[in-house]
């Protein structure tokens, strides 16, 4: 089927006061009752803070370091974006449905947005959050190369967005606050990415804790080589080459663009 230029580019439209792709607030009833299992494992992030990075390193736990099964899709198809249903071309809800549990399951939505059944179900959860500075830079470029986004216009008119939180999924702020205050409640992980830049094997042991999971030290290593920047940045299945130009274009600027971070960690940003 050929991609509608009309899909490209529109209005955010907000639900329940947060902005979101047109696509979704049209099919927001789907998104609202997605029946999560008791062992999905949700993957929370606000746009840009390392999503991709620990949906790899997770589903390299899951498969026990195992690298060619985790070449056995890319990484939007082996951790679904629950959310994201553009009519007639994706929609996270029935790719979740079809998969074999035990899930990984994306989310970008703010803690508020979640479908219930997370939290009926007490389902684990991972929430990464990362710098807003770093994040803000890397979202303008993804705004440019990901064309689902509205236009970003300069980076002083992007940043005014960002700041006033009129950007897709909303505000940094309240997002990664939100989930923060939801953690001790809840069955929540909640890692940095400044630390995860810093010391990404102590990150993976930590998380390997969280999911009550033992791996050899040599399999945390193969994980810790398989999921770096410079590795995930040639790997087809992790760096979003797979999708189409028109909907992502990599000329515009690469979707692992440069993997850095501008602060020592996370507190020393705010
Ligand atoms: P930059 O644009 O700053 O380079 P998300 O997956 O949430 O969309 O986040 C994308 C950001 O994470 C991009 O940041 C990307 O380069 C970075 N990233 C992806 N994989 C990474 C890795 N293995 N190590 C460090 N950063 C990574």
């Amino acid at each position: 089927m050929d991609k509608k230029p009309d899909i490209y580019r529109r209005e955010l439209v907000d639900v329940q006061g947060v902005p979101l792709f047109w696509s979704i607030a049209e099919e927001w009833s789907q998104v609202e009752s997605f029946e999560a299992r008791p062992d999905d494992l949700l993957i929370s992030t606000y746009p840009k803070s390392g999503t991709t990075w620990v949906s790899e390193i997770l589903d390299l736990i899951y498969n026990n370091g195992d690298v060619e099964k985790c070449k056995r899709d890319a990484i939007y198809k082996r951790v679904p974006f629950m959310e994201l249903i553009i009519p007639g071309f994706e929609n996270g809800i029935e790719d979740l449905k079809k998969m074999q549990p035990p899930r990984l399951v994306k989310t970008h939505l703010p803690v508020q947005l979640l479908p219930s059944s997370f939290w009926k179900n007490n389902c684990k959860m991972v929430y990464v959050a990362r710098n807003a500075k770093d994040v803000a830079v890397s979202y303008y470029y993804f705004y440019q190369m990901a064309k689902i986004h509205p236009k970003a216009g300069t980076w002083e008119e992007f940043l005014d967005k960002f700041m006033t939180g009129k950007v897709a999924f909303g505000s940094w702020y309240d997002h990664v606050k939100g989930w923060w205050e939801k953690r001790n409640d809840y069955r929540i992980f909640y890692l940095f990415y400044e630390d995860m830049k810093e010391n990404p094997k102590h990150e993976i042991q930590k998380l390997l804790q969280f999911l009550e999971k033992d791996l050899s030290e040599e399999t945390v290593d193969k994980i810790l080589y398989h999921s770096s920047f410079n590795v995930m940045k040639q790997n087809p299945s992790t760096n979003y080459t797979t999708i189409p130009d028109f909907d992502m274009d990599h000329s515009v600027s690469p979707f692992m663009r440069k993997g850095e971070k501008s602060y020592t960690s996370f507190y020393t940003a705010c």
